[in-house]
């Protein structure tokens, strides 16, 4: 591997130019060497912003074919919504590249072990955008409640305001629900060994509400409640281990409160982070460098395949509590 960390990119679209060609073009060793989109304005304006050379405009679906092979980077990024980008993904890791993604990992469980499989198969680093995991100030806060002890309860709540059918590939579970079941995963530890839930369908044929408690193998326990007919979004965590206990909104302000303390001591995710930027704050650049440097041999990843896997298992065992009742 040369100094730097060369990623070609499939992809210029929202999520990619938000927060990940920002993370990329933060570190000074990643070379954003080539650019593979469907969309000729958006893979122009991309590659001017980030002064990339390799251009690639897709005319037929598999085009990245090309860009990998000449390219031959050290990674790949492949961010788009996972009904398109499964193939792709899945020829990624056959082809033994290192791969980063967004979630959902996949639009069901068969899909996310197929990654999954292959990944472990084929040798490749991954790294599934689970940055809630990786936020500044809520790392932060984990860390004060776990000087106490283990965590003995966790909430995560999800809520937005849109009570309308969604009638996309993937449904609420897999586009937000999955975003709930992994911070829950990631602020209990541990394992996932009891599911018992309840999901509805108010004013909408498909499920727009989801109350379920976890209990995992360290004795922790989640609660996730996740909501897409509320008053307004909302991510909010709590989380208590003994005699402490942290709140906070990832994109917000967080408290930690301790020893009976009723005032607690208050952060605000900018100032954790030291940035007012989307992707600092909100914990995509750490995940963004995480995986860079897995790339480079330091360390690994927090949400390679083999565990993001686990969420989307969740998730579906949800899902299908809810079809067995009915
Ligand atoms: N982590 C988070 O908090 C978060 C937040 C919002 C969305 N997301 C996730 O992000 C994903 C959507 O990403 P996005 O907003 O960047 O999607 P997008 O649709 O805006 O962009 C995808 C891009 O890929 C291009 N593309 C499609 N097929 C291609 C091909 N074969 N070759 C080359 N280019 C191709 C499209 O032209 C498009 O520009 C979803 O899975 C969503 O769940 C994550």
């Amino acid at each position: 591997m040369s100094d730097k960390v060369r990623v070609a990119m499939i992809g210029a679209g929202g999520m990619a130019n938000a927060v990940h060609y920002p993370s990329l073009a933060s570190f000074e060793d990643v070379e954003i060497a080539a650019i593979c989109e469907l969309d000729p304005e958006r893979l122009q304006t991309t590659a001017d912003r980030y002064g990339v050379k390799g251009r690639y405009l897709s005319q037929r679906f598999d085009d990245y074919r090309e860009m990998v092979r000449e390219v031959n980077p050290d990674a790949v990024y492949a961010i788009g919504h996972p009904n398109i980008m499964y193939p792709i993904w899945q020829w990624l890791l056959e082809n033994g590249r290192n791969l980063y993604v967004e979630k959902p990992m996949g639009t069901s469980a068969h899909q996310a072990r197929s990654l999954a499989h292959l990944a472990e198969k084929h040798g490749c680093i991954t790294q599934v955008s689970f940055q809630r995991r990786s936020c500044p100030m809520v790392m932060q806060l984990h860390a004060e409640c776990l000087k106490r002890g283990p965590i003995t309860h966790a909430v995560c709540e999800f809520y937005k305001c849109m009570q309308t059918p969604y009638l996309e590939a993937r449904d609420h579970m897999m586009d937000d629900g999955v975003h709930a079941i992994d911070t829950l995963r990631w602020m209990c530890g541990g394992e996932v060994v009891e599911i018992q839930s309840i999901a509805r369908r108010i004013g909408v044929p498909d499920i727009n509400f989801f109350t379920v408690m976890l209990r995992f193998d360290n004795g922790a326990t989640g609660v996730l409640l996740n909501s897409w007919t509320s008053g307004r979004r909302i991510f909010r965590v709590q989380m208590h281990a003994p005699e402490i206990c942290a709140e906070a909104e990832h994109e917000g302000k967080g408290a930690l409160y301790a020893d009976g303390d009723t005032k607690g001591v208050w952060y605000d995710t900018r100032d954790v982070a030291g940035s007012d930027q989307l992707h600092v704050y909100g914990g995509f650049q750490n995940k963004n460098r995480e995986f860079i440097d897995a790339v480079k041999g330091i360390g690994r990843t927090s949400s390679p395949f083999s565990d993001a896997v686990k969420t989307m298992e969740v998730a579906d065992k949800i899902l299908a509590q809810d079809l067995l009742r009915s």
